[in-house]
């Protein structure tokens, strides 16, 4: 049996490819931080099939102590301060984390055993202030925020350890990916969240920032599946994993309330507070190379991934609906 680690279990992505690497057959290891409040939500459903071990990006020793003791032939290293308006605020601790934690992992490889494969999880946010449309694993980088500059740091230390040491390394440069289990405070899942409560009567007016902004979203499970592809491989290398298609965050907000048979412009206000100190306008990658080497591609249209969000969170209010009203048999 594989034995798989993961870094960030506990977010999004962590979620799906740990789901992923199960039905494959594999042992998997999720590293969670120390906090005082354990919040598991995302991996309730296979708690039970995981080994959930102790250890931070921030502390080498404790991944030092992790391969020794589990000895994985996969690490995928998805452990990040992942959301950019943080990373204005306290660009530091996204530095000591997104950036500096990848050399702390590479470094505890080519320690423990160099024959572990490792997944990093670059991000679109390197293109930045985009040098070329559409962008491709050779579009050079021009990071906008310092959480895209930690990642381009993170992406370039990871070339470097293969290139130096010969580790079987692999940077996936991926663009924007949401599901119902995204967090609360990204765009996509904002809206979708703001949208099923509006419906439900439980607010009326959602504050966003930036319209104008172009991503290229995608479906989050697709996306671990090309991670898992990238490892598989002869050879380690970096590849985009895209859509090729383009939308407005307007175009987002008006599909999601469309889709529940309401007018964004009577629900949605701007607050500049939202705006960022320097924004990333366009982003659209180009999967060709993933497509051509790995064979991967995306399945879940844009129009289709928003119905999706918005479809789950109306169920999950309904769902704290019936439990707040039903009956409680025990008392
Ligand atoms: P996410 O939901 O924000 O999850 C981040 C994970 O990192 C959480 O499990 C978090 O643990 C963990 N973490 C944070 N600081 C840590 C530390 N010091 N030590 C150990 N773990 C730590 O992010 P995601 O959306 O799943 O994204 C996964 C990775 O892909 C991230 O590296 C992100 O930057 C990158 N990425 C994401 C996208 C996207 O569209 N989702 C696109 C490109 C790249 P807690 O639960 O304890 O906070
Ligand atoms: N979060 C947020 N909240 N974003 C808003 C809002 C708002 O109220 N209003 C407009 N936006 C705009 C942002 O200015 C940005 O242009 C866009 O919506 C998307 O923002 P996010 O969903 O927060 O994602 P992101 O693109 O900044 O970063 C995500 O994708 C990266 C890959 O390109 C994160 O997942 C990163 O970790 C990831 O690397």
């Amino acid at each position: 049996m594989p034995k798989a680690l993961i870094t960030g279990i506990t977010g999004q992505d962590g979620s799906y490819l740990a789901d992923f690497l199960l039905d494959k057959g594999y042992e998997v290891i999720g590293v969670v931080r120390r906090s005082s409040t354990i919040n598991f939500d995302r991996l309730r459903h296979i708690q039970d099939r995981l080994a959930i071990v102790q250890g931070d990006l921030l502390d080498q020793v404790s991944l030092i102590h992790l391969l020794q003791e589990h000895q994985p032939d996969e690490v995928y290293n998805l452990a990040a301060q992942s959301f950019v308006p943080t990373s204005f605020n306290q660009p530091v601790l996204t530095g000591e984390v997104t950036a500096l934690g990848v050399t702390r992992m590479l470094d505890a490889i080519r320690t423990v055993d160099r024959r572990i494969r490792f997944y990093q999880a670059s991000s679109s946010e390197m293109f930045g202030k985009v040098a070329e449309v559409p962008q491709t694993e050779k579009t050079p980088f021009h990071p906008r925020s310092p959480y895209g500059v930690a990642k381009v740091y993170g992406h370039w230390i990871t070339i470097n350890y293969r290139e130096s040491y010969g580790l079987f390394a692999c940077s996936g440069i991926l663009f924007n990916h949401e599901s119902p289990r995204r967090g609360l405070e990204f765009l996509p899942r904002k809206v979708s969240y703001g949208v099923a409560r509006i419906k439900a009567g439980l607010q009326d007016k959602l504050v966003l920032g930036n319209l104008e902004a172009r991503r290229d979203w995608g479906y989050a499970p697709d996306y671990v599946r090309g991670m898992w592809m990238m490892l598989q491989h002869d050879h380690p290398d970096d590849y985009v994993l895209a859509t090729g298609e383009t939308h407005t965050v307007r175009e987002f907000v008006q599909i999601a309330f469309s889709h529940v048979g309401l007018d964004w412009n009577d629900h949605v206000v701007i607050d500049p507070k939202y705006y960022r100190p320097a924004e990333v306008d366009l982003l659209v990658g180009n999967p060709a190379k993933a497509r051509a080497i790995l064979g991967w591609q995306h399945s879940v249209s844009f129009e289709r991934l928003v119905q999706i969000m918005v479809d789950a969170d109306l169920a999950m209010l309904q769902e704290a609906e019936i439990q707040r009203t039903a009956p409680n048999i025990n008392w």
